[in-house]
């Protein structure tokens, strides 16, 4: 708002605001000024009264004094938490020793001299300045009042400026903006759709897009060259903290580049928004780590690499024991993994241990090994007696661990040890708080398998998607070997959490065509379901590869918001309920008639 509007009420009688409610302070002494607001509290001494005025921008406080005018302090009396107002008056410095030097405006309080009511409230169910007290379900029905907070309105501040950031960044680098259909055809991979009945169309369904993949794709074939969208996408899949029906794609997609450029420009993104938004700087460039070194250190494609505690093989020591899991495991063609936890065995009590051990079994391992390091480097754990002194010393030197430490161990084939064992790194590192909040550790993860066998559908299944090119050097293992074949994806990470993902894509028929019929998608199908795209490789498609960021959880991490619920105006609740309109609804039965539906149960 501007500095020098006068405050007036016009000649119609209309108040014009001249502040918002977090600006004004001791250089302001003396202005005449006219605040609109809610009332966030209020204290009534009698003689005088108190007002807390709340707008998006911050609280100042406003006082009704009889002697500075009558009217407006008997007016005073009758507000309440919550109604809207409007405040004419004068700029003063509170009395020494009533500042509030934890409010921006706190050295100064505003002399009311008019006031007028501009709308009155039913007692909210919730105080807002206090709805973080409130349940999630009362929360989110009235949302709009927990939006009202100054500190929640913050961080849709922040999601804009991270989006006019990305904008400004990606225009300047020539990417530009185009929409893509929201009403498109459902195809077959990646998560469930959610369904549109055409109206027009009877027995026909549009599907809202995962992602605007093919479409960008195309826009690659029709020479767009670069291309990028800030896109809403609707997936139909189990909701977590991290997960929503509907969610936000930074969206882009680049020709004649390899992966490479995509990576460099996500990268040129982070630095550029986090010293912007954030004023830190970030390594660059990014670390990156092969996925299949990432299973190994730290059992996951997307580590947290906060801190290292990372994993070590130690099975052909451990062979060497006569404990009899560890031998069977290594004659199974298992391995052995181990951290060390240094000067972790005072940390962990038997209850403790017992904990981590459950860790461990919630993803799959069927025990836990702990062992304490004793001061003469001898161990205290359940398994000693079947290690000799020699061998014990050999994992100690492997692990690195020394007197005071505490070294844990999972057996198992490594799709089950690796992920367990990364489980409890992270349940480790959470009880001992080894994780600096205030860093931000980004990583690259590459050469992802290009499939992986399914057991649940009993077939191939692309990790990334079935559009992503595999490297040029594993070509010849396609039809032999399809499991060892890498792909040419990429993963962005940070603080263990799954921000971004990409390729370069398959830009010609044939290889689309054997990536197709390696998935179990018969040559019919492919062409029923992706017959456009088919269809569009043969016309000229340029070499292409792009990556989407998912930007609700790029928000939250840079706010510090526990989960991206909290960076979504209207959010969702894990069952994809919208406890605010009560979405999704029953609807008329003339409406589902019109659509040609019968609902089952009827
Ligand atoms: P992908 O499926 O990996 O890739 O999605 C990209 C990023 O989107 C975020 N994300 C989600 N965020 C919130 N709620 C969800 N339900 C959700 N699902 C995914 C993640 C993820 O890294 N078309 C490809 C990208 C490409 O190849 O260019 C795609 O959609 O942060
Ligand atoms: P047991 O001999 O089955 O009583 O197990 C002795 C210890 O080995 C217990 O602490 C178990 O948690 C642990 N254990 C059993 N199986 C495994 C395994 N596959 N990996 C790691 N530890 C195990």
């Amino acid at each position: 708002m501007s500095d020098n509007v006068r405050p007036r009420i016009d000649s119609l009688g209309n108040w014009k605001r001249t502040h918002g409610c977090g600006e004004l302070g001791a250089d302001d002494t003396a202005r005449e000024v006219l605040l609109m607001g809610w009332v966030n509290g209020r204290r009534d001494l009698g003689n005088l009264i108190f007002i807390d005025l709340r707008d998006r921008d911050g609280i100042t406080q406003v006082v009704f004094d009889p002697q500075v005018d009558k009217e407006s302090h008997e007016k005073a009396h009758v507000l309440r938490n919550e109604w809207v107002i409007a405040v004419r008056g004068v700029v003063a410095p509170r009395l020494k020793g009533q500042e509030n030097f934890s409010l921006p405006t706190g050295t100064i309080e505003l002399k009311a001299q008019v006031l007028k009511i501009l709308n009155r409230t039913e007692t909210p169910p919730f105080q807002v300045d206090g709805a973080v007290d409130a349940s999630e379900t009362l929360r989110l029905k009235y949302r709009y009042l927990e939006l009202r907070r100054p500190q929640v309105f913050k961080l849709f501040h922040q999601r804009h400026r991270i989006a006019s950031r990305i904008r400004e960044g990606l225009n300047r680098r020539g990417f530009m903006e185009v929409e893509t259909p929201f009403l498109t055809r459902s195809t077959p991979e990646g998560a469930r759709d959610y369904l549109v009945p055409s109206r027009v169309n009877r027995s026909r369904f549009y599907a809202l897009p995962q992602s605007p993949q093919l479409f960008k794709q195309l826009l690659m074939v029709a020479g767009f060259d670069r291309y990028y969208q800030i896109v809403r996408c609707f997936r139909d899949e189990d909701l977590r903290a991290d997960r929503q029906p509907e969610f936000t794609q930074v969206d882009l997609e680049m020709a004649f580049v390899d992966e490479d450029a995509v990576m460099g420009v996500f990268e040129d993104m982070m630095t550029d928004l986090f010293k912007e938004i954030l004023g830190l700087s970030i390594p660059s460039p990014i670390p990156r780590i092969e996925y299949h070194d990432a299973m190994d250190r730290f059992g996951t494609d997307r580590p947290d690499t906060r801190f290292e505690m990372e994993m070590t093989d130690v099975s052909d020591i451990a062979a060497r024991s006569e404990f009899r899991v560890f031998k069977t495991v290594c004659e199974a063609g298992g391995v052995i993994k181990a951290i060390r936890v240094k000067g972790g065995a005072a940390s962990f009590s038997r209850k403790n241990l017992d904990e981590l051990g459950a860790v461990a079994a919630e993803h799959g391992a069927k025990g836990l090994v702990s062992i304490k390091v004793g001061p003469d480097n001898g161990w205290q754990s359940s398994v000693g007696k079947f290690f000799a002194d020699e061998v014990k010393s050999s994992l100690n030197e492997r692990v690195g661990a020394t007197p005071e430490d505490l070294v844990l161990m999972v057996a198992d084939q490594p799709r089950v040890a690796n992920p367990a064992l990364g489980a409890v790194r992270l349940a480790v590192a959470d009880r001992l708080d080894l994780i600096d909040k205030d860093r931000f550790a980004f990583v690259w993860i590459t050469r992802f398998p290009l499939v992986e066998f399914d057991e649940a559908e009993n077939r191939l299944m692309a990790v990334h998607h079935p559009f992503t090119a595999p490297v040029e050097a594993d070509m010849a293992l396609l039809e032999t070997e399809p499991e060892r074949v890498s792909a040419r994806a990429y993963d962005l990470v940070v603080n263990g959490a799954e921000i971004g993902g990409g390729s370069v894509r398959i830009h010609t028929l044939d290889l689309q065509e054997k990536v197709f019929h390696l998935l179990g998608i018969s040559s019919d199908e492919a062409r029923d379901k992706f017959g456009f795209l088919l269809e569009a490789l043969k016309y000229g498609a340029p070499p292409h590869g792009g990556m989407a960021l998912g930007f609700d959880r790029l928000v939250a991490i840079m706010t510090g918001a526990k989960s991206i619920r909290e960076v979504i105006a209207f959010p969702k609740t894990t069952s994809a309920t919208c406890l605010l309109t009560d979405a999704p609804s029953e609807v008329d039965r003339a409406q589902l008639q019109e659509l040609g539906l019968r609902l089952m149960d009827e």
